[in-house]
């Protein structure tokens, strides 16, 4: 099976997604793949343990009972549900996808182009390459990236993504994500190399109003190697 994806997280997601019943319980919480508290002090680990173990498996619950009457859905990896979400007529089964299942996704990858510090490594020369090409250089793309999680009213997310094989920043209300083809526009589609979750959930106990803040941090723990990867596949 393609995954699209190259992490840890959302591969294991995957494959119990491919092993189990469409008419169970088919979406998980994946585990994190370091400890709650290993963020901080960029992200403490109340907001990590209230967003991962609350937020997040509130999605999952709500995607599995939203998929109970959707089989043909429910057989789908994850990854292949966000382009199909757009086909489902019933508008409150697409709203509880959309949110859900986006939830679900954005979150699992969220963890997963993250790790502490010590770890997060650096762009390769691919990456930096490819961000020079279409920023000018890292610290313009930080900024640019930056101003689009800034400008992002209420909740949602930023993201980098590729595009026809070239980045691209973009940014998404709620849920949504770049992969929902027929949702988001199509200038806003691609693959995500990077997300940052700017839903007050993701910061407001540590950081309150103060999203910049967050955000200056954050860099400290992208997961560099990770996206590296995802370029790379
Ligand atoms: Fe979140």
């Amino acid at each position: 099976m393609k995954l699209g994806v190259a992490s840890a997280v959302l591969a294991t997601t995957a494959r119990s997604i491919a092993q189990s019943p469409a008419t169970s319980a088919i979406h998980s919480l994946p585990a994190l793949p370091y400890a709650a508290s290993d963020l901080a002090p960029h992200i403490d680990v109340e907001t990590m343990n209230i967003h991962h173990g609350k937020h997040h498996a509130a999605y999952i619950a709500k995607l599995n009972e939203a998929l109970a009457t959707q089989s043909d859905l429910a057989k789908l990896s994850l990854d292949a549900l966000q382009g199909q979400i757009h086909s489902i007529n019933d508008p409150a089964t697409q709203a509880a996808l959309r949110n859900n299942g986006g939830g679900h996704w954005n979150h699992s990858f969220f963890w997963s182009i993250m790790t502490p510090a010590k770890d997060a490594g650096k762009p390769s020369e691919k990456l930096a390459a490819a961000i020079n090409e279409a920023f000018g250089s890292i610290e313009k793309f930080q900024a640019a990236f930056a101003e689009a999680a800034m400008k992002r009213f209420g909740s949602g997310w930023a993201w980098l993504i590729i595009q026809n094989g070239k980045l691209k920043i973009t940014s998404t209300p709620n849920q949504d994500n770049p992969m929902m083809k027929g949702i988001v526009s199509d200038a806003e589609l691609g693959k995500p190399l990077l997300g940052l979750d700017v839903w007050e959930h993701a910061y407001y106990l540590h950081y309150q109003n103060r999203r910049a803040d967050y955000i200056t941090a954050w860099w400290n723990v992208v997961n560099w190697n990770a996206v590296n990867a995802l370029l790379s596949t």
